[in-house]
């Protein structure tokens, strides 16, 4: 667990729990229509509970997910990494900060403490699909410290290959 002073507001980030899948819904709820899309690459206005509860529910081994929580006990951000099979050395990240908390750093700390789990626990890669018009998303996982391969697919949509390790790395062909 640790805590985080984000413009003015101390905030906790710690594992995500079973028990957060109500919190999550009510975090997604409040989200913009934007950052839904950019989130989901899709509208979204409801998180289903299914949904919700199969983001709460992780390992800690293959899925790992982390949640930013304020004083009151509500989600303010996520961030997660489910790995792939079949070798589960790459891992598909997704994050999503509230638009309240949004441009004051916070998405960049909670990338880079998910690089710090995952290269613990032997990932060597996180891939992503980003809008390639999603700014703020492209200089996160910059400022996290990864460089990105990309190689666009679908309208609009990068998939981003991100070596956490990239001397330890080869391009892929
Ligand atoms: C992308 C996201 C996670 C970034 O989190 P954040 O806490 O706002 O990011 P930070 O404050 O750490 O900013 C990181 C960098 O992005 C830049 N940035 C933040 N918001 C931006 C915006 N709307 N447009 C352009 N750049 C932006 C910051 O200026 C900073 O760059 P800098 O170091 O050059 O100044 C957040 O905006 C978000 O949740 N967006 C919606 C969900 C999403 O896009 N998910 C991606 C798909 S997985």
């Amino acid at each position: 667990m640790t805590t985080l002073l984000v413009d003015g507001q101390l905030l906790t980030v710690r594992p995500v729990r079973a028990e957060d899948t109500a919190a999550l819904i009510t975090m997604h709820r409040g989200l913009s229509e934007q950052t839904v899309y950019q989130r989901f690459l899709a509208g979204r206005p409801e998180l289903a509970h299914e949904q919700a509860d199969r983001f709460t529910h992780v390992d800690g081994t293959h899925r790992v997910a982390l949640v930013a929580e304020d004083p009151d006990g509500h989600l303010v951000a996520v961030v997660r990494y489910d790995r792939q099979p079949p070798d589960y050395l790459e891992a598909e990240v997704a994050i999503v900060v509230t638009d309240r908390f949004q441009h004051h750093g916070l998405g960049t700390e909670l990338v880079r403490m998910l690089i710090a789990r995952a290269g613990a626990a032997g990932v060597e890669t996180f891939l992503a699909d980003v809008l390639t018009t999603n700014a703020a998303m492209h200089r996160t996982f910059a400022d996290a410290g990864l460089k990105a391969w990309t190689s666009s697919y679908g309208a609009g949509v990068s998939h981003l290959v991100m070596p956490l390790r990239p001397a330890d790395v080869r391009r892929p062909a």
